[in-house]
């Protein structure tokens, strides 16, 4: 019987350097899209899927995600006081059970593949997610649930993936293809950024990983991939052929928000979902449209 996916993992140490000057002061994963931030997306699609405990791998801002998470006795009392009940829900829903939440820090960001092996110790020896915060998805099933159903078919790794402009596989992981029934795609090899001719494929990682816990005898290794960055494609790429390692293609879309016109792409999608903002929101988007003569 596969081992339940009980632990996420959220690295949230990254630079963030494409947000600048924002990223000064914040982790990108506190921007918002619409209302809330990233990070809230990623913990709720978590939860959903079945995840008891969070581990955040921070590097610098990380007393606004601790904020965030927190209760905050000062707006509960004034909120009540004032009779905002809806808004005394909004800032209710993140809280989760005290010690369900941990925190490490990544003291140098030395890679996404370091950020994980930061959080060795407290994932111990089971298998886990990792998700991105800064790939938003909207799906009807939430991604990671996706690929936890995937997991108990399979008890390997799991990895989502979304097909990319052949031009674009050197921004993303990217995998090398043994079989491929549509949905999921049985991985033979995998490659960090690969120039497009030679990449072995156009099926693109995306920031959610269902791994075993094997992984971290890789990481240990610390070696510095593409970049320069102790990658976790590297490590991922050397568990292949000791259990089954499949790339899912997702149901739902995903929107890259480390990146400037993603970030922006979801705040209009996201905004034109939401019901009471929809009409408001697409008048503006059509009257900017047709303002710049399209
Ligand atoms: P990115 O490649 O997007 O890097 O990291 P970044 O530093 O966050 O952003 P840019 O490119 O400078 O704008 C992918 C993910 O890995 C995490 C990031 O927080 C992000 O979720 N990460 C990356 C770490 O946690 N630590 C690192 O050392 C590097």
């Amino acid at each position: 019987m596969t081992k339940k996916i009980r632990k996420a993992v959220f690295p949230v140490g990254g630079l963030g350097t494409r947000f600048l000057p924002v990223t000064k002061a914040m982790p990108k994963e506190m921007l918002p899209v619409v209302d809330k931030p990233l990070i809230q997306y990623a913990v709720e699609e978590a939860l959903e899927a079945g995840i008891e405990e969070i581990i955040f791998v921070t590097g610098r801002g990380k007393a606004a995600i601790e904020d965030f998470f927190d209760h905050s006795f000062e707006l509960r009392q004034v909120l009540g006081e004032r009779g905002k009940s809806a808004e005394l829900h909004t800032i209710e829903f993140p809280v989760l059970e005290a010690g369900s939440i941990v925190y490490t820090r990544q003291q140098d960001p030395l890679g996404l593949g370091h950020a994980v092996w930061c959080a060795r110790e407290l994932v111990g020896d089971e298998p886990f997610a990792i998700l991105l915060a800064d790939d938003l998805v909207m799906a009807d099933t939430p991604c990671l649930k996706q690929m936890v159903d995937v997991f108990e078919e399979t008890g390997g790794n799991v990895v989502a993936v979304e097909d990319v402009p052949p031009e674009h596989t050197n921004r993303y992981g990217i995998l090398d293809v043994a079989s491929d029934d549509g949905r999921l795609a049985e991985v033979k090899g995998l490659v960090e950024k690969p120039d497009p001719a030679v990449a072995p494929s156009t099926l693109s990682i995306i920031g959610r990983y269902i791994l075993l816990p094997e992984i971290f005898d890789y990481l240990s290794e610390r070696k510095k991939g593409a970049g320069g960055e102790i990658q976790l494609t590297d490590s991922m790429a050397r568990m292949i052929g000791q259990a089954p390692f499949h790339g899912l293609r997702f149901e739902g879309t995903r929107f890259d928000c480390g990146d400037k016109a993603g970030f922006f792409e979801a705040n209009v999608a996201f905004a034109l979902a939401r019901p009471e903002l929809h009409d408001q929101i697409k008048d503006i988007v059509k009257t900017y449209a047709a303002e710049d003569g399209h």
